[in-house]
């Protein structure tokens, strides 16, 4: 068991080999490095623009996780149960991160509405993960800041993984 730590999150993780997709923020394996060789990056300088930029995006990834933990309550089996449940704790673990970012305390999540079907949500959650992917990689290429620029492409690419598995669960594939 060797541990490897997520250079987005900076969530360790412990296994025989790096997962290919980070556990905690659902980033892509060449984020992933031997814990040994982590500097842990922390809070940032950052521009007004970019401050703005992640105070959008913190609000836009609180009102996610509570989306999907409101459609985790209401899954209608354990198999959408389990994908919603691990969506809600990605976007949990993005917004913690946007936090770290900017040297913030965490605010509460707000109160979500969801449907009753599954594939409704997964429908709403397509429109979600769109706008979500559209907007970090928007946000990503005006930020100055390097940690800025590779958090939010690494943002906008897990959130463009769960469009794609939406849009399964919700018939758009
Ligand atoms: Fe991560
Ligand atoms: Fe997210």
């Amino acid at each position: 068991m060797d541990p490897f730590t997520c250079l987005i999150c900076g969530e360790p993780y412990l296994g025989k080999s790096a997962p290919d997709r980070c556990p905690f923020c659902g980033a892509h394996e060449m984020h992933l490095v031997p814990s040994s060789m982590y500097v842990d990056v922390g809070a940032v300088e950052l521009s007004e623009q970019s401050r703005k930029d992640c105070q959008e995006a913190l609000q836009l990834e609180l009102k996610n996780q509570s989306f999907y933990k409101c459609a985790a309550d209401n899954a209608e089996n354990e198999l959408t149960r389990a994908i919603f449940k691990r969506l809600s704790k990605q976007e949990a673990e993005h917004a913690e991160l946007l936090c770290d970012l900017m040297g913030i305390d965490e605010p509460e999540p707000p109160a979500a509405e969801c449907a009753d079907s599954d594939v409704e949500n997964f429908k709403t959650a397509g429109g979600k993960e769109k706008n979500a992917a559209n907007f970090y990689l928007q946000v990503a290429a005006r930020a100055p800041e390097s940690r800025v620029k590779e958090v939010f492409r690494a943002i906008s690419d897990i959130e463009s993984e769960h469009l794609k598995l939406s849009n399964i669960y919700g018939g758009n594939s």
